[in-house]
C-alpha cells in the first residue's frame, strides 16, 4: 500500500504521546524538588526547635491526667502552630519593629502571654510576655527574644496541653515554686467556686474565688470545726488564680515599690519576688492554694491563724511559707497561705516537720 509523503519508512506517532511523556517528565521533577525541599526544612526546624535546658530550673513534672492524653473536648483548645519565621533574626528587643515582631506577638498570644495589639513594635507589652514565657520555660527573664528564646517558643514544647490536669493524682504532692513552673495554659481539673461549697461559713473577698472541689470541700471542714471550736469569723481573700491574674498582681506590687518606695525597677522586681510567685510559679494557680483572713487584722495576731497553724494538717492542709524555711520555699513566711496536699502528706509533713519542698524530695529518695 503506497504511503503518504513524509511519511514514508515511519510510522506515525500521536503527540497525545509526547504530551504524555513531558507530563511524567515534569511530574519526577516536582517530586525531586519537593523532596529537596522537605529535607532543608526539617534541618531548618530541628536546629530551630532543640531547647537549650536550663540548669537554673528545674522542670516541673505533672502527672498527666489520661483525660489528657487523648484529645478530649476541652475548653482550652490547643492553638495551631504558627509558621516558624523563615528569617529569624538573631535578636529581638524594645525598639525592634516588622513582620519578625508580628510573628512574635501572634505566637505570644497564642501561647496565652501576649494581650496586646499585634502591631509589629517590641515595646513594653511585648517585653514583658517574654519575660513571662521565659520564665514560665525556665530561660535567662530578660525580655529580649534572641535565638534561645526564639527556638523553645517555636517548638513544640511550648504549646500547652490540651485539657485541664488533676492536680491531686500524683503521688507526690505537685509542687510549684522559683525553680517549678507551670506551663502558661496550666488549668486544674475541677475547678468549683468556693463559695457553692462552704457557704456562708465564711466571708469571701470575691464572691467567684475558684479552688480545686476536693481542697474547698476539705476547706469547709476545716471552718466548720473551727466554728465549733469558737475560733471565728474567717473571710476568703484569695483561691486559683490564672497566669494572667498572677501577672497583673506581679507588676502591680513591682510598680507600687517603685512609686512608693523609690526602688529602680530591678530592685522593685527582687522585692516582689520575696512575697509573690512569677507568674507561672505560683500555687495559687494550682487551685490548691487558699489566703485566709479575719477582716480589720493582721492575720498572723489572730486566734484564728493559732487555730490554724494547730488544726489545719488533720484536714489536709499545710502552712507552705513559714519564717523558718524562707531560704527553702524562697518565699518569707506568710501566715494566712495553706496549700491542700491532702490528710495522709499533711500529717506527715507536720511529724517530719517539713515544707513541701523537703518533703517532695524525701518522697523522691523513698
Ligand atoms: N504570695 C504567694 C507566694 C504567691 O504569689 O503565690
Ligand atoms: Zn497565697
Amino acid at each position: 500500500m503506497p504511503q503518504k509523503h513524509g511519511t514514508r519508512g515511519r510510522k506515525k506517532r500521536s503527540p497525545y504521546l509526547f504530551m504524555i511523556l513531558a507530563a511524567i517528565l515534569m511530574t519526577a521533577l516536582v517530586i525531586v524538588g519537593a523532596r529537596a525541599m522537605n529535607a532543608w526544612n526539617l534541618y531548618e526546624t530541628e536546629a530551630a526547635v532543640t531547647p537549650t535546658p536550663s540548669s537554673t530550673v528545674r522542670p516541673i513534672s505533672v502527672t498527666p491526667d489520661p483525660n489528657r492524653a487523648t484529645p478530649a473536648p476541652t475548653n482550652t483548645p490547643a492553638p495551631t502552630p504558627s509558621p516558624v519565621p523563615t528569617a529569624t533574626p538573631s535578636v529581638l528587643s524594645v525598639g525592634s519593629q516588622g513582620q519578625m515582631v508580628k510573628d512574635l506577638q501572634t505566637r505570644l498570644k497564642e501561647l496565652g502571654y501576649y494581650e496586646g495589639n499585634i502591631d509589629g513594635d517590641y515595646g513594653s507589652g511585648t517585653k514583658a510576655a517574654v519575660e513571662a514565657f521565659q520564665q514560665v520555660n525556665g530561660l535567662d527573664a530578660d525580655g529580649i527574644a534572641g535565638q534561645k528564646t526564639l527556638s523553645v517558643l517555636y517548638s513544640e514544647s511550648a504549646l500547652p496541653k490540651p485539657g485541664p490536669v488533676d492536680t491531686l493524682e500524683s503521688a507526690i504532692p505537685l509542687l510549684v515554686n522559683k525553680w517549678n513552673s507551670l506551663p502558661a495554659a496550666f488549668e486544674p481539673k475541677d475547678l468549683v467556686t468556693v463559695k457553692s461549697v462552704v457557704g456562708s461559713l465564711m466571708t469571701y473577698e470575691r464572691n467567684d474565688i475558684q479552688g480545686v472541689r476536693e481542697a474547698a470541700e476539705a476547706l469547709a471542714r476545716m471552718i466548720q470545726a473551727a466554728i465549733n471550736d469558737g475560733v471565728s469569723p474567717w473571710k476568703l481573700r484569695e483561691g486559683y488564680r490564672t497566669i494572667a491574674d498572677q501577672r497583673r498582681i506581679f507588676n502591680n506590687r513591682v510598680n507600687t515599690y517603685m512609686k512608693e518606695n523609690e526602688l529602680t525597677r530591678s530592685q522593685a522586681i527582687a522585692r516582689t519576688r520575696q512575697s509573690v510567685a512569677d507568674p507561672g510559679q505560683s500555687e495559687h494557680h494550682t487551685g490548691l492554694a487558699f489566703d485566709l483572713n479575719v477582716p480589720g487584722q493582721s492575720f498572723g495576731d489572730t486566734a484564728q491563724y493559732i487555730w490554724l497553724k494547730q488544726n489545719c494538717w488533720d484536714y489536709g492542709f499545710i502552712m507552705r511559707y513559714t519564717d523558718e524555711k524562707d531560704d527553702i520555699t524562697g518565699i518569707v513566711g506568710e501566715e494566712w497561705h495553706v496549700r491542700y496536699v491532702g490528710v495522709n502528706h499533711a500529717q506527715r509533713m507536720r511529724d517530719l516537720d517539713m515544707c513541701l519542698e523537703e518533703y517532695v524530695e524525701y518522697l523522691s529518695k523513698q
